[in-house]
């Protein structure tokens, strides 16, 4: 349901990075190498849920920030448009940066069956070389060794699940209009325009 792209990998990753380095954000050029060694254009968004392909997590991404974007527009003033708008192509763009993994380690692997053949329905699988960290907090720590997020940035993206995850219990009463619009988005690109339940495994 609308928002569905047909852009090909380049035309994504090339629409990310404008959207990154038009913030003017300090250390934005080191954060997107980084992102470009570590997979962000070519990691998957799930292991077998949403966009469990190469390149799911950058197209996921970039529909967050769209979405995110178009609702700004209808619910914001346009001074608030403005003061949010390089908070919004951040915050959507990176709040799911904790994806690509941490310490030179991809999160997702290939999910290789007892029978050496790699699963259909799972073709990906969380790496069992990490540590568990959810992927919210490793954004923000992988982010944040790069450019300086904004204590609101921070916030959207590591609530950015809202209630749904076990970090949740802190947010209660304590939302941000920037955390609402980024969880929304995010609902709304996994849930529907990706078609199916956003998931963390
Ligand atoms: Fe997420
Ligand atoms: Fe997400």
């Amino acid at each position: 349901m609308g928002y569905k792209n047909d852009f090909s990998k380049e035309e994504v990753k090339d629409k990310i990075i404008n959207l990154l380095l038009s913030t003017g954000r300090e250390g934005m050029s080191n954060l997107i190498n980084h992102m470009d060694k570590n997979g962000f254009f070519s990691a998957p968004c799930s292991g077998g849920n949403h966009l469990a392909k190469e390149g799911g997590l950058a197209e996921h991404s970039l529909n967050v920030y769209n979405i995110a974007n178009d609702t700004s527009i209808s619910i914001m003033g346009f001074d608030d448009v403005c003061k949010f708008g390089d908070s919004i192509i951040i915050s959507a763009l990176l709040h799911d940066l904790g994806k690509i993994g941490q310490f030179d380690k991809p999160l997702y692997v290939d999910n290789i069956l007892k029978s050496g053949k790699r699963s259909d329905a799972k073709p990906y699988a969380q790496s069992t070389d990490l540590l568990k960290v959810d992927h919210e907090v490793v954004s923000v720590v992988e982010a944040s060794r790069f450019i300086q997020l904004t204590e609101e940035e921070q916030f959207a993206i590591l609530y950015h699940n809202g209630l749904y995850a076990g970090l949740g219990r802190s947010l209660n009463g304590n939302e941000t209009p920037l955390q609402i619009l980024i969880h929304f988005a995010d609902m709304w690109a996994s849930r529907v325009v990706e078609g199916e339940g956003e998931s963390n495994e």
